[in-house]
């Protein structure tokens, strides 16, 4: 029989020991029905419980994958949603605590795109000189617009193939919501920086003349990640003449600045993947969030790798932080129990759009 779903108050009073055993409890009863993915910022205490982890391109992909009812997404508001409409019907994508959004993604909302959209039409025809691309890290609603309007969604590890793809359909891209990752792609492909303006959504005509309009050829919003606008050039600078052999690696969403003097660029995936790939008795300066830093530093140091992380101060994605053991027990005990907390449901209308822009982004990537 059905129980009554189970209210959060009685969790947060509890131990993260008490947790931990509920977790494991529940995560038995749930067996099949449930599978849990992780981004790499989880925090170690979370990210042990995940059956699969990636970046958002490898989630993504796997979210369209899995055939449990259950998805229950260790990670952020924007990944859950994609979850939803990247599942079958009878699947189920939940957030462990709601509150866990993106500050970036946040950066931009349906109303401000379209009103840019529309100043846009005032210079030259948006619809036929622009693609709309947006980053991962954003709305659905916003996914839904660039797949109503001929765009397309991209992650930090395919944005370069994503652009090529926006360009031999349009002379133009708007890019939205993260101004970094958007200039890093233009500048790997050559296009100079004069020929990318950045649009400032609270501003009118974004704050550009119609010449600058049309003369750019990316067209970056005026959004950025809190976590990475903290590296800095003078950390790798100071880095690099205490450690002339050492390396650097920074995630796309880093300055451009950041991103120019480090020797490789890229997802997390692909930061992942590159540290664990070094040679032995390798020295590496990380910009990226620090639960990712800290675990690699730990699972590469028995090859006398080190690995330091690239700010002097303390910085963590905030909210991927929320999703702590005490919210991961409470859903987990409540679907174990059929009753289905914090599901993340995109609207109908807005599914479809946003799953055709994601679609476009998996066949191209
Ligand atoms: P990745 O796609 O590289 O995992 O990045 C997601 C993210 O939010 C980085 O801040
Ligand atoms: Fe968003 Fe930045 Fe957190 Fe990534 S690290 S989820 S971009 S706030």
């Amino acid at each position: 029989m059905k129980t009554a779903s189970i209210n959060f108050d009685k969790f947060n009073q509890l131990q993260d020991a008490a947790c931990h055993e509920r977790i494991r409890i529940a995560r038995a009863k749930l067996g099949q029905r449930a599978v849990i993915l992780g981004h790499h910022y989880q925090r170690a205490d979370v990210y042990q419980y995940a059956d699969l982890t990636g970046d958002s391109l490898k989630l993504s992909r796997l979210a369209s994958q899995t055939d449990a009812d259950y998805i229950v997404f260790c990670g952020v508001h924007f990944m859950a949603e994609v979850a939803d409409f990247m599942s079958k019907p009878h699947q189920k994508a939940i957030l462990p605590d709601l509150a866990a959004g993106c500050s970036m993604a946040d950066m931009a909302n349906l109303a401000k795109v379209e009103r840019c959209w529309r100043e846009l039409n005032e210079v030259l025809s948006a619809d036929e000189m622009f693609t709309p691309v947006t980053y991962i890290n954003s709305a659905a609603d916003l996914k839904a617009f660039c797949g109503d309007h001929g765009g397309i969604v991209c992650t930090s590890s395919n944005a370069e193939r994503i652009a090529q793809w926006a360009f031999a359909r349009r002379e133009k891209i708007l890019f939205f919501p993260d101004q970094h990752l958007g200039r890093w792609t233009g500048y790997k492909m050559g296009i100079p920086l004069d020929e990318m303006m950045v649009w400032d959504p609270d501003l009118e005509m974004g704050g550009l003349t119609p010449e600058q309009i049309r003369q750019a050829r990316l067209l970056l919003w005026k959004g950025h990640c809190s976590v990475h606008q903290m590296f800095q050039p003078a950390h790798i600078l100071k880095f690099r003449n205490q450690h002339p052999d050492g390396l650097v690696i920074a995630h796309p969403e880093c300055s451009f600045e950041v991103c120019k003097q480090s020797d490789f660029v890229g997802s997390t995936e692909l930061i992942v993947k590159t540290i664990k790939e070094a040679a032995p008795n390798t020295r590496w300066l990380v910009g990226t969030e620090l639960n990712l830093v800290n675990r690699l530093a730990e699972e590469v140091k028995l090859e006398g790798k080190t690995v330091q992380f690239m700010a002097p101060t303390v910085c963590m994605c905030s909210t991927m932080q929320r999703i702590d053991p005490q919210h991961l027990a409470w859903v987990l005990e409540n679907l174990a129990e059929d009753n289905v907390v914090n599901q993340i449901k995109v609207p109908d209308h807005e599914a479809g759009l946003a799953r055709l822009a994601l679609d476009r982004m998996l066949k191209a990537s």
